[in-house]
């Protein structure tokens, strides 16, 4: 079988190479197409490709028309919000993420990000600590989960919001459950979104949860762009000189935040939460043993499309 990989974002080159032993091992080739700048380059790769990994790289109906032969693409990461996968289906081609593979690396960003704000973006002036502030982490999924477990080294009072999570688990982790969002954004100096790009999440984050946070609160994205309202969010920065947001998935209109409100707004230049050795090596070997399962014994435990 023939397995492309095929990232707009290269995965780092240890992680490539621990991909392709993976699949040779097995029996199949793999092929490479990184940092591509034109999505024809990869309607052209995929035509005989078998079996796909892919990071942000969009799938949708042109590529999986363009892909005749393959049965299975796996998302070397948790969101698969970039995967058509009502045609996937269509096309009778399995849909698998990695989840948990690159969580830590994201989760240590956040971290980055929060002292990175809480000190003024480094520019020498008296700022602030994480220690004693309150964190609340909307949606307590993987990397909710490494967050609250770093959050606690930096002596931050911690807790979550998800409907999906029973509170044990949270309570277990030493986190207090929330049951309402207005409650998270109201009772935090800093909240971290961990919340998936759906039809229910899309533009649910803007004016009317961030002026609920306290003084000084700190917003920090590290999930997708795409659950922010930007314009609504513009309004509350501007409304409440005090409140900082921070994103390692720039919104749309990134450059009129940075004219508008200076060091108060930082983005990062590409989405580079999951960009590390460990978590390149980590979802790549998974999501490369996940196809070759598939093909050994027709394992599908990751699968997320219907
Ligand atoms: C994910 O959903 O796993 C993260 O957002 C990482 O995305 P990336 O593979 O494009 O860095």
């Amino acid at each position: 079988m023939k397995v492309l990989v095929a990232t707009e974002k290269p995965f780092a080159a240890v992680a490539v190479d621990g991909i392709r032993d993976e699949v040779e091992k097995a029996g199949h080739v793999m092929a490479l197409l990184e940092k591509y700048t034109d999505k024809q380059q990869l309607l052209d790769a995929v035509a005989d490709a078998d079996a796909l990994i892919i990071r942000s790289d969009k799938v949708d109906k042109d590529v999986l028309d363009a892909a005749a032969k393959l049965k299975i693409v796996v998302r070397a990461g948790a969101g698969y919000d970039n995967v058509d996968l009502a045609e996937a289906t269509a096309h009778g081609v399995v849909v698998e993420n990695t989840p948990g593979q690159n969580s830590n690396a994201v989760a240590e960003l956040v971290f980055g990000m929060a002292v990175f704000m809480a000190r003024n973006a480094f520019n020498g002036k008296a700022g602030t600590e994480l220690k004693g502030k309150r964190l609340g982490i909307h949606a307590f999924g993987q990397v909710g989960r490494n967050v609250a477990r770093i959050a606690k080294g930096f002596g931050m009072e911690v807790s979550a919001l998800d409907p999906y999570c029973p509170d044990e688990v949270m309570v277990e982790a030493g986190v207090k459950p929330v049951h309402s969002v207005e409650e998270l954004y109201r009772d935090n100096e800093y909240v971290s979104l961990h919340i998936p790009a759906t039809a229910e999440t899309r533009g649910s984050v803007g004016l009317e949860l961030v002026s609920l946070m306290p003084k000084g609160g700190v917003l920090i994205n590290t999930a997708r762009k795409e659950v922010i309202d930007e314009a609504s969010l513009k309004k509350a920065l501007e409304q409440r000189p005090d409140l900082k947001y921070v994103a390692d998935v720039a919104p749309d209109a990134a450059d009129e935040f940075r004219e508008a409100f200076a060091e108060r707004v930082f983005f990062t230049p590409k989405k580079m939460g999951a960009q590390t050795a460990e978590a390149n090596i980590n979802a790549g070997l998974a999501a490369a043993r996940q196809i070759v399962a598939f093909f050994r014994d027709g394992d599908t435990r990751f699968r997320v499309n219907k």
